[in-house]
């Protein structure tokens, strides 16, 4: 990240503010719901979980990164993005660019820029770029030039993203994301998700954004949403072998 933000620098100059997730100091998530049922505000961290939120919300850009742990995303990344499952449900960041980084000593980096790209995604993020490295091989020359050539190119790409500022068009598994969430949300009546989808007119839409959709994916995402509707209503769903 701090490579990244170095090339950034060097491109145009950007005021970056790191957050280290361990100095939060916040507990585990206990999976109350109060941010769900209630709003954002009812989370018993939200002290530290707010202001972390306002920051987020005024950046133009987002960077998400975690070293890799077990093959995956480190506790403490999860427990933080856990913090943030409201978010999913009422997103807001559109328009808003993102790049995801993971450092390993050898491998997983994909299960974790998979994790947190598609976060990113959920928040309403474009993610631009992703990043991995692997700590192991940060002393050796070929290494080290191949990693600043892709930092190299993410800054660029960032940068690049956040000055034209136009919303991204969605992929396919973006849409079916968008339908998963908006076939939930009709069966919210009378909760803050729902009152969010309403006022945004999202519960009829075919994505939250009004941004060109490649039509095929369009129709295959419409048809899909319909039969997992069905489905829910008639119990139809079978548990997960
Ligand atoms: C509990 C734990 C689990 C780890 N699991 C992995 C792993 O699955 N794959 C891997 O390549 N590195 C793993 N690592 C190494 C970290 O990714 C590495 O320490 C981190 O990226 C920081 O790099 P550095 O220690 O060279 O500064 C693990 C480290 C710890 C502490």
């Amino acid at each position: 990240m701090r490579i990244i933000e170095a090339k950034m620098q060097a491109i145009h100059p950007v005021d970056v503010e790191y957050i280290f997730v361990q100095r939060l100091n916040i507990p585990f998530c206990d999976g109350c719901l109060e941010c769900i049922n209630i709003g954002e505000s009812s989370c018993p961290e939200y002290a530290t979980i707010g202001p972390v939120a306002q920051k987020m919300d005024e950046a133009d850009g987002l960077m998400l990164g975690s070293p890799i742990h077990t093959f995956n995303i480190t506790g403490l990344m999860k427990n933080f993005v856990e913090y943030f499952m409201y978010k999913r449900n009422r997103p807001s960041f559109f328009g808003k660019k993102a790049v995801v980084t993971a450092t390993a000593s050898g491998g997983g980096h994909t299960v974790v820029l998979d994790f947190l790209e598609q976060t990113a995604n959920a928040w309403g993020c474009d993610v631009v770029a992703r990043a991995g490295i692997s700590s192991t091989q940060t002393k050796k020359p070929k290494y080290i030039e191949r990693m600043h050539e892709v930092a190299e190119d993410v800054a660029q790409t960032f940068v690049t993203e956040i000055r034209k500022g136009e919303l991204g068009s969605p992929k396919f598994r973006h849409l079916m994301n968008f339908r998963a969430m908006q076939n939930m949300t009709r069966n919210q009546q009378g909760s803050p998700n729902h009152r969010y989808w309403v006022e945004r007119d999202w519960l009829d839409a075919e994505y939250y954004t009004k941004v060109p959709i490649n039509p095929l994916a369009r129709l295959m995402a419409g048809y899909i949403a319909r039969k997992m509707r069905k489905g829910i209503r008639k119990g139809n769903q079978k548990p997960y072998r």
